[in-house]
Parts: structure tokens; C-alpha cells; sequence
């Protein structure tokens, strides 16, 4: 099957249980101080989950593009990316475990034409520590639909419990998760994998890592709440459920390298070429996965608004990109030519044309693609060279080598790793202290990608995000078009592109007129509108998005004819901007052509 034919029946199978489409967001999610990346389709969900009405109403489907960067090094072997889609489907206090494992089911069964006896299921053993019980229901309903006793598995909270955080000891507070259930095909039937693999003479099992069984989709009962006092229900009983495109299409062809899926193959095809290699033999073939999946991840973060840099979002662009020219280097021993390079992009936007690229994107793409690539090259061979002769690493080296020759600390580390060397994390952090021109943040630990508290503190900011977003308009006009929005309880961030420069007294201004509207004690209220006809009373929308036909508008003053702001947006926000509190804009800068960045909080307080 291809995956174009796979995306047609999940909608149709959706449609058909009466879910509405709910379009892709951005890999950027928006006003969300919890991930850098969109890495699960619930993401966007959240709010709902946690009790505010969606406009589509309860019942919904997509499907997600993602980007887990805590995979990165996991990429290699027969099943992992970075970026992947998810299919998912969702119920917001609609329809629960028995409807959900049903349809699953028919979907697999019937639609795609699985054979049962490959099938296995997992389910919630319970977590005594958190008084989270035995999910024997979702057991019985397995058992009804057919699955055989030897066919399904429990587990802890370790595998089948699911929130963004991970199990409920990792949770912060006010983050929804819940039980799930996962099912698995078995490859090793007719493969017989399993007598390959390390674990052929242990009792094999669904979570084991033989790449007997893959995991193609996961229904998450949302409904608890991690609060002080432990777990609490959510208002609702959710269903969310998210399933690789990949991974899924794999399956069907019975093939359990997602690599060779039509989704993969023309890039793997397009590397073989530019680099003289050929992907069956073995000593290729994890390098061509890497540079494969993360040049798809590149195209797809590009398009999003993403440019390399030396921080967060920008930095994993980086990192990604660098990877693909150390990989090249590897494999041919010479240093990557970007016209070369963009022979693969144009594979790439091929698989996804009409979906998400179309022609003229390749550009935009290829500009950003072309820049990072020369520079990196310029170094890369000195870098190499110098690292293959390292003997004795020292962190002050490994710092050297990314000050002077561009190579990410991780990078070494895995070059490094490959030689059997390790260096001193300590060492290198030291040196990296004592160049303070480079943010402390590029050390691996700001990437943990917290997640948000949807805390008084971030609610207020997210408020005075949509009174800063309007004022300015008011100052600098209407050029201005929001670029991302970043929260935390400490002060809000906010990229906006502008052909009219800001200076310190529009600054001053914009920092007025917000202030006057605060002071104001205007109420802050919702609707739920036909997009068109949002777009057509002004509420400012994010330009990168698609938006559902019926979307949910914030505004802030008495009424929606006389709002001093009417933005898209899912909230939740406060109820009068008297909550907010006088707000000071501490910092702004220019951070690329045309784009400006602010920071503004409370307090004068320099967290960036
Ligand atoms: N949100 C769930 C997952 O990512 C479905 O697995």
C-alpha cells in the first residue's frame, strides 16, 4: 500500500464515525512554554483535554507531522526517526474505551486488512505507588472483539501509561495523562526475526527490542490530571489516540524496515546515488537512515520557520544538518555538495508534494539548506581529522572544536564514541561558562523541553501576549505578522517580523499601550466562529497555519465589534486584563531580516 492510499482510508474510516478534521499545526507550537517541538497530534489538544470546548466539537482525527528531538540518537535501526506522521483520532468526553478499541480494531482488521493472529495488545497493569488501578476493562474489551488470551499483555506504567512527560512519576503538575493501550504487528511469523535476534532463546514479547513486533498504534484514556494531591479526573473521559504513518505502512507491506516504504525509499535511493554506496550492505546502511531522516526533518523544519542557529530550536536544525555533512564525510570521505544535497530535498518535497511542499518551497528550503552547509564544510575536514587524532579528549578541546570549527558538542561526543572516547562533560561546561557571549543554554540540559504549567502566572502572560501582539500593529503597522511565542511563569517572548523598525521610543509605546488596556479592566471572552467569517471581522491569525473551518476567537474588551483584540487561539486566558498586572518590555532585539524579538514580563527579570 502506499502511504498516499493509507492517509485515504483513515480519513474516510474517521468521516465515517462522524470525527471532523482538525488541520496540522505548525512543528512550532505556539504559545506553549512546554516543548520546543509539536512531537504527538494531542499537542494542539491540550486545552481541550483539560476541559475547554473545541469548536469542531468531540469528536476529531488528523494527521500530525512530528519532530522528537529525544530520539535523535536513537535513529539508525529498522523503526526510528525523528520526524514521523501521526495518525491520530480523539474524543473529548465523547466516546470512551469500548468504542475506541472497537473501531481500532475494524480499522486494522477490516479497512486495512490485517490478519488477527498478527495482532498483539497491551494494556495498564496499574501503579500502586500512584493508586492508578488494573485496566481490566480495557482486557475485557479485547477479550470481546476477539483477541486471544496469549495475544494480549499487561504492563506498567513504565509502557502503558502515556502523558507527555512520560510515566506518573515524571509528570509536572497540571499535565493530563492516562492508561493506554497499544497494539503491535508480528513480524516474526513470517520472518521468523526472532531467530536473529539476541532474545531468540528468551520468551519474546510485544515491548521487546528484537524487532520482532512494532508498535502501530496507541489509545490513551485520558482521564487524569496530576495535581498536588496526585491524580484527579480531568472534567472529561478523552480518548487520544496516535498511531506512526510509517510505522503502520510498514506493517501492511510486511516489511519491518520503515525505511523501505514510500515514504523513505526515494530518499535512500537519491543517497545511494550521491554517495556510491548501496544501502543493503550493512556498514551503510545506519548512516544513510540517519542522513535520510534527518534531511527530512530539515525540510520539514525549514518550512516551519526554523533557521540554524546557535539555540533551542535553531540549534537541533543545526545539529540535524551537521550530522547529515559528518555522515556524508563518513561514507565517501569527502565533504557534502550542497547541489547534491538538494538533489535529495527535491526527492523529498516529491513524497510530499501537495500534502505539505509545494514546488516553489524548494527555494526557501534550499537557500537555508545551501548557507549552513557551506560554512560547516568549510571545517569539516580539519574537524575530522583533528578528532580521528584525538587521543587524550579533553573537554576544552571538544569546546575548541565547536568554537573553531562548528562541530556540536554531540557531534564529537559521537565521533568520539565511535573511537571508544569519551571526554569530560565537566570540563567542557567550564569552558563553556567562561565564554559568556554564547549562551549557557546550548548545554544539553535546556533541551529537556519542560512542560507547561498552564499556571496563573503563564495564563496572565498568554493574555498579555494577544495585547501585545495588537499594539503592535498599532505602532509598527499592518507588516507585522507574529513569527513564535514562547511563555513561562518568569516573562513572555514574542518573534514578530516588521518592515517598519521598531526603535526605543515605539518600544516605549507599545509598552503604554498595553499597560492602558491592563488598567482598562477589560473582560476577555471567546466565540466560535466559521473561520471565514473570523478572517473577515480582523482576528489575527498565525500566517503558517491552517486553520479548521470552525475556530475558536478570543477577544478582549466588552463585545466583538469593539474589541480591542480578536485573535485564533484555543486559551485558555484570564477573564479581565486587571489580572494581568502593569507589564514592563525589559529587552528587544533584532534576530533576523525583518525580525524582532521581545521579552516582557512583571518584573524586570532577565530569563531568557
Ligand atoms: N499521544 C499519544 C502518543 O503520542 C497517542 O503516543
Amino acid at each position: 500500500m502506499t502511504h498516499r492510499e493509507l492517509r485515504k482510508k483513515f480519513e474516510e474510516f474517521w468521516k465515517s464515525k462522524n470525527h471532523r478534521e482538525v488541520p496540522p499545526i505548525s512543528l512550532i507550537p505556539q504559545d506553549d512554554s512546554t516543548t520546543l517541538f509539536t512531537g504527538s497530534g494531542m499537542q494542539q489538544l491540550v486545552v481541550y483535554l483539560l476541559g475547554e470546548p473545541h469548536p469542531l466539537g468531540r469528536r476529531l482525527y488528523n494527521i500530525q507531522p512530528c519532530f522528537r528531538s529525544q530520539d535523535i540518537l536513537e535513529v539508525g535501526d529498522n523503526r526510528h526517526t525523528t520526524f514521523f506522521e501521526m495518525m491520530g483520532n480523539w474524543s473529548l468526553g465523547d466516546y470512551f474505551k469500548k468504542e475506541q478499541l472497537n473501531w481500532f480494531w475494524d480499522f486494522l482488521t477490516k479497512v486495512l486488512g490485517f490478519e488477527k493472529e498478527r495482532l498483539y495488545v497491551t494494556i495498564f497493569e496499574g501503579d500502586p505507588e500512584n493508586k492508578l488501578s488494573h485496566d481490566f476493562e480495557s482486557k475485557k474489551i479485547w477479550k470481546e472483539i476477539g483477541v486471544g488470551n496469549d495475544h494480549i499483555f499487561s504492563y506498567g506504567p513504565s509502557k502503558n501509561w502515556w502523558s507527555r512527560a512520560g510515566e506518573p512519576a515524571k509528570m509536572p503538575e497540571g499535565e493530563p495523562g492516562g492508561p493506554d493501550s497499544e497494539v503491535f504487528y508480528d513480524f516474526g511469523v513470517k520472518r521468523k526475526i526472532h531467530e536473529r535476534s539476541p532474545f531468540r532463546n528468551l520468551p519474546c514479547h510485544p515491548n521487546c527490542d528484537c524487532g520482532r513486533f512494532l508498535e502501530i498504534g496507541n489509545s490513551v484514556f485520558m482521564e487524569y490530571k496530576k495535581t498536588k494531591n496526585g491524580f484527579e479526573e480531568l472534567p472529561a473521559k478523552n480518548v487520544d489516540f496516535g498511531g506512526g504513518l510509517e510505522r503502520i505502512l510498514a506493517a501492511l507491506n510486511d516489511e519491518p524496515d520503515i525505511f523501505l516504504s514510500d515514504v523513505y525509499l526515494p530518499i535512500i535511493k537519491a543517497l545511494e546515488s550521491i554517495t556510491l554506496t548501496k544501502y543493503e550492505e550493512a556498514e551503510n546502511k545506519q548512516k544513510l537512515r540517519i542522513i535520510a531522516d534527518h534531511l527530512k526533518a530539515t525540510v520539514f523544519l525549514i518550512k516551519a520557520g526554523i533557521y540554524p542557529s546557535n539555540k533551542e530550536r535553531g540549534y537541533y536544525l543545526r545539529r540535524l544538518l551537521r550530522r547529515v555533512a559528518v555522515k556524508i564525510y563518513q561514507l565517501t570521505a569527502k565533504t557534502a555538495e550542497v547541489k547534491e544535497l538538494l538533489f535529495v530535498v527535491e526527492k523529498i518535497l516529491e513524497i510530499y508534494k501537495h500534502l505539505y511542499f509545494q514546488d516553489k518551497d524548494l527555494t526557501s528550503i534550499a537557500e537555508v539548506i545551501r548557507e549552513e552547509i557551506h560554512r560547516f564544510n568549510k571545517t569539516l575536514k580539519k574537524g575530522m581529522t583533528l578528532l580521528l587524532n584525538l587521543n587524550n579528549p579533553a573537554g576544552k578541546k571538544i569546546f575548541d572544536l565547536y568554537q573553531s570549527y562548528g562541530f556540536p558538542k554531540e557531534l564529537s561526543e559521537e565521533i568520539l564514541r565511535e573511537r571508544g572516547l569519551t571526554f569530560s562533560q565537566v570540563e567542557f561546561d567550564k569552558e563553556f561558562e567562561k565564554h559568556r557571549q554564547l549562551s549557557r543554554k546550548l548545554s544539553a540540559g535546556v533541551f529537556r523541553g519542560g512542560l507547561a504549567d498552564h499556571s496563573e502566572k503563564t495564563i496572565k502572560y498568554h493574555t498579555a501576549t494577544h495585547l501585545l501582539h495588537q499594539a503592535l500593529f498599532d505602532v509598527l503597522g499592518e507588516s507585522v505578522r507574529q513569527e513564535g511565542s514562547h511563555i513561562t511563569g518568569e516573562r513572555l517572548r514574542f518573534d514578530f517580523f516588521s518592515l517598519v523598525k521598531p526603535d526605543e521610543e515605539k518600544i516605549k509605546k507599545i509598552e503604554a499601550i498595553i499597560n492602558e488596556k491592563i488598567k482598562k479592566e477589560l473582560p476577555v471572552y471567546f466565540v466560535f466562529l466559521d473561520r471565514e467569517e473570523a478572517f473577515r471581522i480582523g482576528a489575527r491569525a498565525l500566517f503558517r497555519e491552517k486553520y479548521p473551518e470552525r475556530v475558536k476567537v478570543y477577544y478582549i474588551g466588552p463585545s466583538l465589534e469593539t474589541a480591542y483584540s480578536k485573535e485564533f487561539c484555543g486559551g485558555p486566558h484570564v477573564q479581565n486584563t486587571r489580572e494581568i498586572e502593569p507589564i514592563k518590555i525589559f529587552k528587544w532585539e533584532k534576530i533576523g531580516t525583518n525580525i524582532y524579538r521581545i521579552y516582557a514580563g512583571n518584573t524586570k527579570k532577565l530569563e531568557e
